[in-house]
């Protein structure tokens, strides 16, 4: 599709022995250090109230400060950006990526650096960490591409004789940008460049438990040469420093990806406002899997197993609700817990980790929540085992739980809880129809080997991403751009063909010649 013009990021050959070790190594010397993030506004270092961050792996960890930015910064990052906004969407698209195809080789130089913040801050395992890079990383040199054939030149358009007609796309202004902790270095970096490429200015807010990743981005983003007027970072809670982002008269669109109460909030929020500007949200699903009796029994469950544990559950890309035709079910549900107890459940650093922590105690504390009803509305079918170590951390156990029903699931639930749901073959239409009830509509995963079954399934889903006979999560940018519709978000899909229009205006220009 976009032949030699861009690559998706290599990464590291993890199968080397060698490399291996040595980026074990270096992992390992990059997480002796004490991290620290402010928030920058025209390239100061601003202070502010200070935060420990803690490794969510190992609450004894202390990994390094956060400084909140306090309400008036947001104040003089508005009012720097506003000002740096014309020059900065008047420069030429290939300028403007070439800026950000420096911060995809900075990104790969640094990788190590990213990895051991995103593993020690954000929990994530080694193999997540590197494609975490990987995709920030495609991102850049993505939105590079999409900026220099879509930004570059104006299209010209027909008009009669003696008039020309010019349309051309042109940055907004100032777009403020929310990210969540779940994929602290690749959303927060996805956002941004893509804001960046369309020519506008930005303010970053990161997660606040992930707000050490978000700085280092921050940090390289600046040294590949972003203007320090045109990005701005403020670190803060949501409900402070992000309301009254949001809330400013100068903002000229939001790209929000997070909880859809949060994505509501702010839709009201912008509603309110003088100017109507755009929100581009990405916010969470109820994903399902269809599994009906052609499925190959050891694919789905290697599939279930990734999509609904990986990541410990935390990505909004994640299986929540396993639906099986009847005939297969119990040899599912056997292999399932079978292989549940392979699942290696650990530190973040060791090699071999499947699966680490969730973010925060807090976390843990909802899921048990949720698992405490399960067990008195639902059927356990199967807990996996952690030991005593997993204390020391947020650690959850990955579990699945048999229903009846998908509305008895009133939200998301945003952890290693699989439940599973038996059909029957003659209700394949019902299970369609409940899955567009839910109104969510982010990932869906089928695994059938009837053409007919899976054409009737991505016709009548009302879903954004669905993946046939393989795992739902892990989209690839510019492969699989991804966004889900209805209570799952905007629409634009990231590390698409349209999504930095989506951050501009158009203009066109007619002229008698
Ligand atoms: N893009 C991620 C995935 O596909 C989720 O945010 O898993």
């Amino acid at each position: 599709l976009y032949g030699d013009e861009r690559l998706n990021s290599s990464g590291i050959n993890l199968a080397d022995r060698e490399i291996q070790n040595r980026l074990i190594h270096a992992l390992g010397q990059a997480c002796q250090q004490s991290w620290q993030a402010a928030p920058i506004v025209n390239g100061d270092i601003l202070t502010g109230k200070q935060q420990t961050r803690l490794n969510p792996a190992n609450h004894r960890d202390a990994i390094g400060e956060v400084l909140l930015a306090d309400l008036s910064a947001v104040d003089r990052a508005f009012s720097i950006a506003h000002s740096a906004a014309p020059k900065w969407a008047n420069n030429s698209a290939s300028e403007r990526a070439a800026l950000l195809e420096r911060a995809a080789d900075l990104f790969e130089e640094k990788c190590t650096e990213l990895m051991a913040r995103i593993m020690r801050e954000g929990g994530r395992t080694l193999h997540d960490a590197l494609n975490e890079v990987r995709e920030a990383i495609d991102f850049c040199r993505y939105y590079a591409v999409q900026a220099r054939r879509h930004f570059e030149h104006p299209i010209v358009l027909p008009g009669i004789t003696g008039e020309m007609n010019q349309l051309r796309l042109v940055g907004r202004g100032v777009f403020v940008c929310i990210s969540p902790w779940n994929f602290p270095v690749a959303i927060f970096t996805g956002q941004i460049v893509a804001a960046l490429a369309a020519g506008n200015c930005v303010i970053a807010k990161p997660a606040a438990l992930t707000s050490l990743c978000a700085g280092y981005v921050v940090s390289l983003l600046h040294e590949a040469g972003i203007p320090k007027d045109v990005l701005h970072f403020l670190p803060g809670r949501g409900d402070e420093i992000g309301m009254k982002l949001v809330s400013d008269a100068r903002i000229a669109g939001v790209a929000f990806t997070g909880s859809t109460s949060t994505a509501r909030q702010i839709n009201q929020i912008l509603a309110q406002g003088e100017r109507i500007v755009p929100l581009i949200a990405e916010t969470g699903g109820q994903n399902c899997m269809i599994v009906d009796s052609s499925a190959l029994p050891e694919q789905v469950v290697k599939d279930a197993i990734a999509s609904a544990f990986n990541s410990a559950g935390q990505r909004c890309s994640a299986l929540r609700v396993l639906f099986l035709q009847q005939e297969i079910a119990p040899q599912i549900l056997t292999m399932l817990s079978g292989a549940m107890d392979e699942l290696c459940i650990g530190n973040p650093m060791n090699f071999t980790t499947d699966i680490g922590p969730v973010i925060s105690s807090a976390a843990c504390k909802e899921l048990r929540q949720h698992c405490d009803r399960m067990n008195s509305e639902a059927r356990q079918i199967k807990i996996a085992s952690l030991s005593q170590s997993h204390a020391e951390g947020s650690y959850f156990a990955p579990c699945v739980y048999e229903i009846e029903r998908l509305d008895q699931l009133k939200k998301e639930v945003f952890g290693p809880v699989l439940h599973v749901i038996r059909y029957q073959a003659d209700q394949l239409d019902k299970v369609v129809e409940d899955i567009n009830n839910s109104g969510y509509g982010l990932t869906l995963g089928i695994h059938s080997r009837i053409d007919a079954t899976i054409d009737y399934i991505t016709r009548h889903t009302h879903c954004g991403n669905s993946y046939v006979n393989r795992n739902i999560i892990g989209a690839v940018v510019g492969s699989q751009p991804f966004g889900g519709e209805g209570l799952s978000g905007t629409g634009p899909k990231a590390g698409g063909p349209h999504y930095l229009q989506r951050f501009a205006t158009e203009r066109v220009v007619t002229v008698n010649t």
